[in-house]
This record gives C-alpha cells, sequence and structure tokens, in this order.
C-alpha cells in the first residue's frame, strides 16, 4: 500500500533519515517505535510531502508519489495527523469535522460524520460546543476524528501524547476499532510501546536514523533486553 524504499532527508543541512525501508501494508495497523529524536516524526512528514525527500522513493499503491503536495495526498485519501495535534478550539465540534470534509460533496460529509458519531458518539453530544471546552482525551478523539473522513489511511504520530493510562488504552482500542471495522491502513508512530505492540501487525524501530529492527510484535512484546535495546 504505502512503501518507502531507501529514503534520506533531513532539515537544513541536518540529516536526520539514513536510507530507510519500511512498508505499510494494506488493511493493517504498522507502528513505528524509536527513541525521542530518532527521526519518527520526520519519516511520517516526509511521507505525507510536508518536508521534501532527499533521496529514495515514496510509493502508494505502486505509484511513485516522492515529494507529491500534501494536498494532492489529501484528495488521494491519505490523512496525518501530526504529534500533538490540536483542534481548532474556537470553532465547533462539528466545524472541525467540515475542515476535514472540506473536499466532499455534502451527501458524502454527512455519511461520513454518521460514521464518526458512531465511533465517538460522547462527540456527537456536543456537536454544536465549542471544541475549546473538550477534555484532553475528547479532542485527541476529534483530532482522529477529523483525519477519519473519507480517509482510508492513516498517519498518527503520537495520538497518545499527553493522555492518563487509562485513556492510552482508549485511544488504542478506537485504532484497533478503526483498522478492523472501516478497514483503514495505519502508520502509527508511538512511545507507549508496550500498548501499541498490542495493536499492530507490524512494529518497526528506527534508531539514529535507520531501521534498527522490523518484525512481528510477538517477537519482541515479551523481550525486555531487546525492548530496551531498540528504545534507548
Ligand atoms: N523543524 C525542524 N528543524 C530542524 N530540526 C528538526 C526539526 N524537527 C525535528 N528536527 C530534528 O530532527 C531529529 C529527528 O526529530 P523527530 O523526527 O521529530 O524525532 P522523533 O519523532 O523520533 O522524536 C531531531 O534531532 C530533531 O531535533
Ligand atoms: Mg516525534
Amino acid at each position: 500500500m504505502l512503501k518507502i524504499e531507501r529514503l534520506e532527508t533531513g532539515y537544513g543541512k541536518k540529516q536526520v533519515l539514513f536510507g530507510i525501508d519500511l512498508e505499510a501494508a494494506q488493511g493493517k495497523v504498522t507502528a513505528i517505535i524509536g527513541p525521542n529524536g530518532s527521526g519518527k516524526s520526520t519519516a511520517l512528514k516526509s511521507i505525507f510531502g510536508l518536508i521534501s525527500v532527499w533521496k529514495g522513493t515514496v510509493s502508494y499503491r505502486n505509484k511513485d508519489i516522492t515529494n507529491r503536495s500534501t494536498k494532492a495526498n489529501v484528495m488521494d485519501g491519505i490523512a496525518f495527523v501530526p504529534q500533538g495535534n490540536r483542534v481548532f478550539d474556537e470553532m465547533t465540534v462539528l466545524e472541525n469535522l467540515e475542515i476535514g470534509g472540506f473536499h466532499l460533496p455534502k451527501k458524502s460529509f454527512q455519511t461520513e460524520v454518521n460514521k464518526i458519531w458512531e465511533l465517538f458518539p460522547e462527540l456527537e453530544q456536543r456537536k454544536k460546543q465549542n471544541s475549546g471546552k473538550l477534555s484532553g482525551g475528547e479532542k485527541q478523539m476529534l483530532a482522529l476524528g477529523r483525519a477519519l473522513i473519507n480517509s482510508p489511511r492513516l498517519l498518527l504520530d503520537e495520538p497518545s501524547l499527553g493522555l492518563s493510562p487509562k485513556l492510552v488504552t482508549f485511544m488504542m482500542n478506537y485504532i484497533r476499532k478503526i483498522n478492523h471495522e472501516f478497514g483503514v491502513t495505519v502508520l502509527i508512530v508511538e512511545q507507549k510501546v508496550r500498548e501499541v505492540l498490542e495493536v499492530c501487525h507490524h512494529v518497526y524501530s528506527i534508531k539514529l536514523g535507520k531501521i534498527a529492527y522490523s518484525g512481528k510484535p510477538e517477537i519482541i512484546k515479551n523481550d525486555k533486553d531487546k525492548l530496551r535495546e531498540l528504545f534507548l
């Protein structure tokens, strides 16, 4: 579905990724873990077209999309929820969702919004409220909902950031549900390693801008030493 090969990128003169190979399979949850500053967010940003790819390729459904505009990616059903994503506090819950569906005809937007209400009933109850009044967890749901509108492929950067342990579990369950019930392909960067290993089908670890591990989560899940090695 989404494949990156020998990807190199960075900021200005500073190289951050040194030839990364990674694949997010259709209908699956693929996770990227790794220490702070290792280049996880940078990988998502370059896939989505927010920063330019220096070398290597990004392909999507067997088509080369390297350095394609973010707009073209959105129109093609790819959505990106950045790290520490904020919703527009001064706008209502529904208005925030409208931003995610700006490119849709009214009828399809309504169908999509109904799916979001089904997934997050607490958001429907508050659809006319200003988003600034939502709790941290509800804001994250709204950010996820906004990205989910008509986007069968999601790039998520630490959706659990700042959430309480209980809400982290909820968030992971939502991701599982989005994947299972809506068939959404997910590429998720996550620092909550234990939790994300429970929901992903494949996991990569990025260390110092290179892939340090690629495999099934089951293999490393109970291997404390290996996890520490990949994470420190
Ligand atoms: N906008 C930026 N300008 C310059 N350097 C950046 C920028 N964003 C991130 N970096 C640097 O790139 C490296 C990788 O960052 P990032 O991809 O955010 O790491 P991670 O998401 O794995 O914690 C870090 O050294 C970070 O300081
Ligand atoms: Mg990051």
